[in-house]
């Protein structure tokens, strides 16, 4: 196909699936209207830039009561940069992938010293604050400032390799995608078309069983309606995650209190709030049961809880011990019931803890 062709063809998607927003898109509390833009009305780029860090790797439900919290204690950048980095891990517990978390710290600050709390809206001088890469860049040029850039989610890669039938698997075909996303990305709603891409892949051309019927741009799809639609985006073969073990230790005191520590820094899970637990390993290489305890006791076997991260899953025995008294361990604090559930537990603790407050 000449380029003209290509360039004809879609001429006539951009508007198609713009008109398809300004009637469907998905209301979110960082969102304004559609169309906004093209009055010089712009959302705020503190909400855009921190919905955006919340939506990497989490989804839009899971979302939106984390950042109306957020936008309520913190409403602007400044109070963000200003806040204590314990309540801010306390507050993003939860949401996973905590190094977020710090970086969204770390961010805030940079902004608000070194940019006078004002949002930059280049993508090169975003790209160099801390969390922010490509994809998080563009987004907010293009949502946040109404700039032309060329917004690649893992819902828009889905919609690019369906509409062009892209037989390169991801992640090779990145690159190529961009580039067909920046072609159709128009220069006067460049945030709304980017949005309009990630609500057509979310609730239209989904993963299994997408709704072709009811696409507003199936015309100019290359695999609309075909038994193969699911098939696409082709993918690498993804290696398996591997299994470590490791035992958990939730030792509780006459008043119900939790003996908690908190984790290094860095790392995973790096400076959030944990159990005592047993290194976590793959092999058999290490104390992975109740010789691992912090201090000897009566310690029972509560049960297993299996936990899934990035590089790994991880099956953690969960022991339980009731104290007579309130021992001091070191690097160490007990937590009083009431408060446990406000320390800043990452999502596998509170299952590690839930299954042993468990009632037998
Ligand atoms: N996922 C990531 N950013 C999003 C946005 N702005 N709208 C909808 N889904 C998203």
């Amino acid at each position: 196909m000449s380029t003209n062709a290509h360039d004809d063809r879609n001429a006539a998607i951009t508007p198609a699936l713009l008109a398809w927003y300004d009637h469907s898109h998905r209301d979110f509390p960082w969102r304004i209207a559609p169309g906004s833009g093209l009055k010089g009305v712009r959302p705020n780029p503190y909400h855009v830039w921190l919905s955006e860090i919340m939506l990497q790797q989490t989804t839009v439900q899971a979302v939106r009561p984390y950042f109306l919290l957020f936008v309520e204690r913190w409403p602007d950048v400044t109070a963000l940069a200003d806040a204590d980095d314990e309540d801010i891990m306390k507050a993003w517990a939860g949401l996973g992938y905590y190094s977020r978390a710090r970086n969204l710290k770390k961010c805030a600050e940079s902004i608000a010293r070194q940019y006078n709390g004002q949002f930059p809206d280049s993508e090169d001088v975003l790209k160099s604050l801390p969390g922010i890469g490509d994809y998080t860049a563009a987004a907010i040029c293009a949502i946040a400032f109404n700039r032309h850039a060329s917004v690649v989610d893992g819902n828009i890669e889905r919609v690019i390799a369906r509409l062009k039938k892209l037989t390169t698997p991801l992640p090779a075909a990145k690159p190529q995608i961009k580039e067909e996303m920046s072609r159709l990305t128009p220069t006067d709603r460049p945030g709304d078309f980017a949005q309009a891409m990630m609500d057509l892949g979310a609730t239209i051309c989904t993963p299994k069983r997408p709704a072709c019927s009811r696409c507003p741009i199936s015309g100019h799809c290359r695999v609309s309606g075909s038994p193969e639609v699911e098939r696409f985006p082709f993918k690498a073969p993804k290696k398996q995650r591997p299994v470590r073990r490791g035992a958990a230790f939730v030792a509780v005191a006459p008043d119900g209190a939790v003996l908690v520590r908190r984790r290094i820094p860095t790392g995973l899970l790096g400076g959030m709030t944990e159990v005592p637990t047993s290194k976590w390993t793959a092999g058999q290489d290490g104390a992975l049961g109740v010789e691992a305890a912090p201090f000897a006791d009566n310690w029972r076997m509560a049960g297993t809880i299996k936990h899934v991260f990035t590089h790994f899953e991880l099956r953690l025995d969960v022991y339980r011990a009731d104290l007579a008294i309130k021992t001091n361990v070191e690097e160490s604090w007990w937590s009083a019931k009431a408060d446990l559930m406000q320390e800043a537990l990452p999502t596998v603790m509170k299952k590690a803890i839930a299954i042993a407050l468990k009632p037998v």
